[in-house]
């Protein structure tokens, strides 16, 4: 673990300032790169809450404490704006957080653009958490109450990916038995509700059929900012090179080695922080 020569400043003009992004872990780096293709010249501050994870198991209550100190964190570190990436506390949050800079979680866009795209027949994937909470269902049926939704908890995908197993026939195997549902009720349009299974894309694609859509909610959430900050005049000015920050409240190397690959990197720098 290394600590870079400077953190992100607070005293900058907003515009300038870098986009706050949390997750429990590595998994919201799928949010980072949707970010930085959408949006190269912005700088961003992640934290990664590796000393808590997983979240996708726990408690409401306890997610929303997690998130509470998270969000915390990154206003203190002068963000711009927070982007909650993991879809459990995206999903366990709603309404709950009121930082004062804008607020973005990856469970509306990604179930508006799932509304948007599908002919009737929506599956959810996401951790067990997420699906005991109904919150893309209930996201979903306020936009379109005839929906047919089918929610499964896919909670192995996570340690698949983390493995390094994602285009693997051990994956596939666990998502035939994980999807077999989605496929016996014809499901035309599949939210990807958690922050690792955009990199599964391949195996799911394999199991379910190349016709059914696929929403990647890191990809939506990043258009929803990129809309946003350039309504709001918050958008980074051009010509400035971007600084990408990552802070982890465990200090061991898992997130370096497993995140590098998340975000094609070769190595990624860490500073270790207490939230
Ligand atoms: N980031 C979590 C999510 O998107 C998955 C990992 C975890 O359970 O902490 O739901």
């Amino acid at each position: 673990v290394s600590v870079p020569a400077e953190a992100p400043r607070s005293d900058q003009a907003p515009a300038n300032r870098p986009i706050g992004v949390f997750d429990s872990g590595v998994g919201g780096l799928t949010v980072v790169a949707a970010l930085r293709r959408l949006l190269p010249n912005e700088s961003i501050l992640y934290l990664g809450d590796t000393a808590r994870l997983p979240y996708g198991t726990k408690s409401a209550s306890t997610v929303l404490a997690y998130s509470r100190k998270n969000v915390g964190f990154l206003v203190e570190r002068g963000v711009k704006g927070v982007v909650v990436a993991c879809n459990t506390a995206s999903a366990v949050t709603v309404g709950a957080l009121a930082p004062p800079v804008p607020l973005w979680g990856v469970l509306e866009p990604g179930a508006r653009r799932a509304a948007g795209l599908s002919q009737g027949r929506v599956g959810v994937i996401a951790t067990e958490s997420t699906v005991a909470s109904d919150a893309y269902g209930r996201a979903l049926r306020a936009l379109r109450p005839e929906l047919d939704i089918t929610s499964i908890a896919c909670p192995l995908f996570v340690p698949l990916v983390e493995e390094g197993w994602a285009d693997d026939p051990v994956a596939e195997e666990v998502a035939r038995r994980y999807l077999a549902p989605l496929g016996e009720r014809n499901v035309d349009t599949v939210v990807l509700g958690c922050t690792h299974y955009p990199l599964l894309a391949r195996v799911i694609r394999r199991v379910l059929g190349e016709r059914v859509r696929l929403v990647d909610s890191a990809e939506a959430v990043a258009a929803v900012v990129a809309d946003d900050l350039a309504r709001a005049e918050l958008l980074a000015p051009p010509g400035r090179d971007a600084e990408h920050h990552f802070c982890v409240t465990d200090a061991g190397d898992r997130f370096a080695r497993i995140g590098a690959r998340f975000l094609g990197a070769d190595r990624l720098s860490l500073e270790w922080v207490d939230v």
